[in-house]
């Protein structure tokens, strides 16, 4: 359940649209309980969603499992999101991703024993003039090299403690 204050949140979302489309809402209240509820959507947060927008819990499982910016699955503190897309993998994208695997001894899809790192794929992000790139929570890293790697991953450890 949301708090009070998130609730007041929730409706003050749902009022950004006309009355009887308040399912027009959904994305930004996944981002909201994804946000609130540990970085992942189970499917309890997600029925949650759908009583609060009074949608059926398929439309909800629908839109949560289209976009790979919604996380299915518990993950990490910190979601590496690598972009595979053409552009990316013209500039390595492949490679860093290799990289990423060996230096936190994680698959694609895994999270480090530690919890903190979880790599993930994605497609185009918008950023191909900044390949290879990544998505870390709102922030885009980008022409990606392994040292580069090397540094973000250091800079998360240390904000982690
Ligand atoms: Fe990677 Fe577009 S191809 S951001």
């Amino acid at each position: 359940m949301f708090s009070e204050e998130k609730l007041n949140k929730v409706k003050e979302i749902i009022a950004r649209y006309p009355a009887g489309k308040q399912k027009s809402a959904l994305i930004p209240l996944l981002h909201l309980a994804q946000e609130e509820f540990g970085g992942w959507l189970s499917a309890e947060t997600m029925d949650y969603v759908a009583s609060l927008l009074q949608i059926k819990p398929i439309e909800v499982y629908e839109v949560a499992t289209f976009y790979s910016m919604f996380n299915l699955k518990p993950v990490g503190k910190y979601v590496f999101e690598v972009c595979q897309t053409g552009p990316c993998m013209l500039l390595g994208s492949d490679n860093i991703i290799d990289y990423i695997k060996k230096k936190l001894d994680i698959g694609v899809g895994e999270t480090t024993k530690d919890g903190l790192f979880t790599l993930k794929t994605a497609e185009c992000l918008g950023a191909c003039g900044y390949a290879p790139m990544m998505q870390l929570g709102k922030h885009f890293r980008e022409h990606l090299t392994p040292e580069k790697v090397d540094a973000i991953i250091e800079e998360c450890r240390v904000k982690a403690n």
